[in-house]
């Protein structure tokens, strides 16, 4: 039985040095090259074991592993995205996993999201603790890791030590055991951890050479490669005006002129492979094949490839079987995205990221009424405008991980969200749909009538008929219509028109000095220079007022008790 090359996923939190790690697995310098140092995008690499067994000759011996493996196929993946949740049928796409954590820094937000996505898929993983070369006083004294961990300064040793300890105890709240990799005797128990350095290369062989007999021991049935040929789009990239499909085949074999049944959101696109790339040994980019076995990272043209979604799951199909492949693919599809009959619309990069957001909306009990793949467009404002009657703390389009259109990016009606990180979108989203409810839930109040208290002052237009004079709002919001009385509890007028600097106004809040005119008293005999008048509030409206506390500020209570104590004079019972 052929074997494959087993799949393996970099993860770990920003910075900690995942790309570094592959440079210098491949020997590039792609970190360097990298906008701003930050991976924004996936990408892969093939490792032949040509190399591995060429360049780590002893230590294959003295780890006795003797390579079967065709070699590696890494990815690289955006640590500000550590959930991208990378899949194929059944699970994770990767075999096995690379968690990088930066060995000064310790478990990070990033690095505990990784660790929990790994748990949750089940996927092996070992530990490269990176930045070692940072430790201060740390030398390259031996080219063998286990004897240069040995042969370091005593009080350097002992940073190491302390430093090894706090990520073992971290690891062991997670519920993982782990320990150096020149300690551990039973691999399936206990995870490996080894020291590397991104930037002077010490640890990577130990790293590649470890991840070779972790590969062989524990996925050997795993990777015989199969009949069937499956695949997991990774995203769709232009270059030179042209339109390629970037994938991992990780079963079976991929020919050119393949029919292809990959699946979408509502259905499935039915294609076929016009042409087929391979990608080069190390990241040297891509040559043209008539066919791949897996695993294989690859780029294809294809007809129809603008409706391609990230993350999508593809097979091979007979043209007699392409309708249960099509149900095939589909089925993972619906596996991975339930939607409710009302609710937001939430976007992401890739199929995997959906779903990993969709998981985490459920949780938050925030309901999903449709999704996408890709940047939040005209259509999702669209969609989500229906919202707005129906119930506008659903008149939102959340997006994780993607872009708002230019043509969307004045948007108002609708609120548009984004974030690259999964928790923060989350937070976000939640702070939002409070602030919205209280605003909603005020406008309802303000109909009824906030509470006020004003103070007259001399400023004076008409004695009467109507009565026109100046007020300052001292407190809450004045509005017109509603009715007044003064400090004794009497009944003044009704507020026919509030006027700010001639022109009237609909609120009048704190501080304000305006203009009101009540048409039935006489300035001067029921209000004087110098009153204070509260909106007047039927026992109801205090009640409801009284209900909604949350959403009156601490001075709109002041003036409601102040209300309610001038009432009680003549009633002890009111508003009660
Ligand atoms: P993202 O892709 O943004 O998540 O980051 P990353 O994990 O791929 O980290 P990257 O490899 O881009 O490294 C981040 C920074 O750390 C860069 O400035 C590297 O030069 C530095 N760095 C990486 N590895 C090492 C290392 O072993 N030692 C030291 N001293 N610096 C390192
Ligand atoms: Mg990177």
């Amino acid at each position: 039985m052929a074997i494959r090359q087993p799949i393996i996923t970099v993860v770990g939190h920003v910075d900690h040095g995942k790309t570094s790690i592959l440079d210098r697995i491949r020997s590039t310098a792609v970190a360097a090259k990298e906008a701003g140092g930050i991976t924004q995008k996936i990408s892969f690499t093939t490792f032949p074991s040509a190399i591995l067994e060429e360049k780590s000759k002893d230590l294959l011996k003295q780890f006795k592993i003797k390579i079967e493996i065709p070699g590696f196929l890494f990815i690289d993946t955006p640590g500000h995205a550590a959930f991208t949740n990378l899949r194929k049928r059944g699970g994770a796409l990767a075999d096995i996993a690379i968690l990088v954590i930066d060995i000064n820094e310790g478990i990070m937000p990033q690095t505990a999201e990784s660790i929990e996505i790994l748990r949750a898929n089940k996927t092996p993983f070992l530990i490269a603790l990176n930045k070692v070369d940072a430790i201060s006083g740390w030398r390259r004294i031996s080219n063998n890791l286990a004897e240069n961990i040995e042969k370091q300064a005593m009080h350097v040793r002992t940073q190491f030590d302390t430093k090894v300890y706090k990520i073992v105890e971290a690891l062991f709240a997670h519920s993982f055991n782990a320990d150096l990799f020149t300690k551990i005797s039973d691999f399936t128990k206990q995870i490996a951890m080894i020291p590397t350095s991104g930037k002077s290369g010490e640890g990577i062989s130990e790293l590649l050479v470890m991840l070779a007999g972790l590969s062989q021991r524990f996925l050997k049935d795993e990777l015989e490669i199969g009949k069937e040929t499956k695949g997991t789009v990774l995203e769709l990239k232009k270059e030179k005006d042209m339109m390629y499909v970037e994938a991992i085949v990780y079963d079976g074999h991929l020919n050119q002129n393949d029919t292809l049944v990959v699946a979408g959101l509502e259905k499935p696109i039915v294609t076929r492979v016009r042409a087929l790339f391979e990608a080069l040994p190390l990241s040297k980019g891509f040559k043209p094949v008539k066919s791949v076995t897996a695993s294989a990272g690859i780029r294809m043209q294809v007809p129809d490839s603008s409706e391609i979604l990230s993350g999508m799951p593809f097979l091979v199909a007979k043209a007699s079987d392409i309708k249960k492949a099509s149900q095939e693919v589909q089925k993972e599809v619906s596996e991975a995205i339930h939607l409710d009959k009302d609710g937001i619309i939430a976007k992401a990069e890739s199929l995997g990221s959906l779903e990993a957001l969709l998981i985490l909306l459920r949780k938050s009990n925030i309901p999903v009424a449709r999704v996408g793949i890709g940047n939040i467009t005209k259509t999702d404002v669209i969609s989500a405008s229906s919202n707005i009657q129906k119930n506008p703390l659903n008149a939102i389009v959340i997006g994780f991980n993607v872009d708002i259109s230019e043509e969307v990016k004045n948007e108002e009606k609708i609120k548009l969200l984004t974030n690259e990180v999964i928790y923060k979108l989350i937070e976000d989203f939640e702070k939002w749909r409070i602030e919205k409810y209280q605003e909603i839930s005020r406008s309802k109040l303000e109909v009824m009538s906030m509470p006020c208290k004003l103070k007259v002052l001399r400023f004076m237009f008409r004695m009467s008929k109507p009565a026109i004079f100046g007020v300052r709002v001292e407190a809450g919001t004045l509005v017109p219509e509603i009715p007044l009385m003064n400090h004794e509890g009497k009944h003044i007028d009704k507020v026919k028109a509030v006027q700010s600097e001639g022109k009237g106004v609909q609120s009048a809040k704190k501080g304000k000095e305006v203009a009101l005119s009540l048409p039935g008293i006489t300035f001067g005999r029921q209000v004087k220079e110098g009153d204070i008048l509260y909106s007047e509030l039927s026992e109801s409206e205090f009640r409801k007022l009284k209900e909604n506390k949350s959403l009156l500020s601490s001075e709109e209570m002041n003036i409601l008790k102040e209300i309610a104590e001038i009432k009680r004079k003549e009633k002890s019972t009111w508003g009660m």
